[in-house]
């Protein structure tokens, strides 16, 4: 196991699995359509364009880099326009992945490493939501990834083909190199957002809602690092070649942390002075999602390393040095 086909790696967690996927030896090949993506994250590595449609040209590239194993970054991540265009997240984050998956099948490749989320959850019923939650998605976005979660099961049933399905939490951070980070062209998450207000890229932070049933009254989330997600992915794919078995996991740090703490946080980190706005809830935001990652770290042995304060520093460094 050494080549790695990373597709959508030129955008924000895939990025940082590539760097990471180097950091410990293996050869990341990059593959990306860079309508999301930014090439200027992927400097120093074999890069393709490409699209997932493109079954001929997944094909050459299987071959040409001889690919042991696949991880797939490249899905679109906007619940809320997930809800206003179905169409473009069941394409994109279900079709292309099939489409995807077959191309494996035809070149003989027998491992997947998938980016699902949170969301395949849909409201939690829990206060830590571990593997055995209900999976009752509340919108396209979720359900486009459940989709993608069901056929991955059935690959293996009829095909052998074997997968770990990675349920992040709210992923956040930067390389503790500063040179590679979070950068969307729309930034609808919290703390870039939060970073904006305080750089003096917009006049404001808005929380959304304060009359949440919290400490504080803002919604709480578990914010896990980047870094700590990539390691996860090695070591979810370590383990599948190892024992043979696909698995799913739960990936977050288990601590959740309100939005006014991560505006605390950030103004701690940073010395610097942020406006708050109170706003109204955000559709489709539950009041606490919180992982229990006991699974990932019993089987894994995976324990994230950064904790809110390390997480918002490497966020700073990115912040102040960032190239695109
Ligand atoms: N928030 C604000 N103001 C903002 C932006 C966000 O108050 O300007 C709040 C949100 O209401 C939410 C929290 O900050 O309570 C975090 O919001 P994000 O948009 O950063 O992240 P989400 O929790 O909505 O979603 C993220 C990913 C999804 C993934 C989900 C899983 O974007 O793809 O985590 O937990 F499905």
């Amino acid at each position: 196991m050494k080549n790695i086909l990373v597709v959508g790696g030129a955008g924000y967690i895939g990025s940082h699995t590539a760097k990471v996927l180097e950091e410990k030896g293996y050869t990341p090949v990059i593959y990306d359509n860079l309508t999301k993506g930014h090439k200027k994250a992927v400097r120093g590595y074999t890069f393709i364009k490409g699209d997932l449609g493109d079954k001929k040209k997944l094909a050459k590239v299987f071959a040409k880099h001889q690919i042991d194993a696949v991880m797939h970054f490249a899905a679109f991540t906007e619940v809320g326009e997930s809800v206003l265009n179905p169409s473009k997240y069941y394409e994109n984050n279900f079709c292309k992945v099939i489409n995807l998956l077959d191309a494996m099948r035809e070149a003989n490749i027998k491992y997947f490493v998938f980016s699902s989320t949170a969301a395949t959850f849909g409201e939690p019923i829990m206060e830590y939501i571990d593997e055995n939650h209900p999976q009752k998605p509340i919108n396209p976005y979720g359900s486009s990834k459940l989709m993608v979660e069901t056929a991955l099961k059935d690959y293996d049933t009829a095909y052998g083909l074997k997968s770990v399905c990675l349920r992040y939490f709210n992923a956040c951070g930067a390389h503790p190199s500063g040179k590679i980070g979070e950068s969307h062209s729309n930034e609808s998450h919290l703390i870039p957002l939060v970073f904006q207000a305080a750089l003096g890229k917009r006049d404001s932070i808005k929380i959304f809602g304060t009359d949440y049933p919290t400490t504080d009254g803002t919604c709480i989330r578990d914010y896990v690092h980047v870094c700590d997600l990539a390691a996860a992915h090695i070591a979810a794919l370590e383990k599948m070649a190892e024992t043979g078995g696909s698995d799913q996991y739960n990936l977050g740090t288990g601590s959740g942390y309100s939005v006014k703490q991560i505006i605390d946080m950030v103004k701690k980190v940073t010395g610097l002075e942020i406006k708050i706005e109170y706003g109204q809830r955000r559709a489709g935001d539950p009041a606490v999602l919180v992982a229990s990652s006991e699974k990932a770290r019993k089987i894994l042995g995976w324990f994230p390393q950064y904790d809110l304060e390390n997480i918002i520093k490497t966020v700073y460094k990115w912040e102040q040095k960032r190239k695109y």
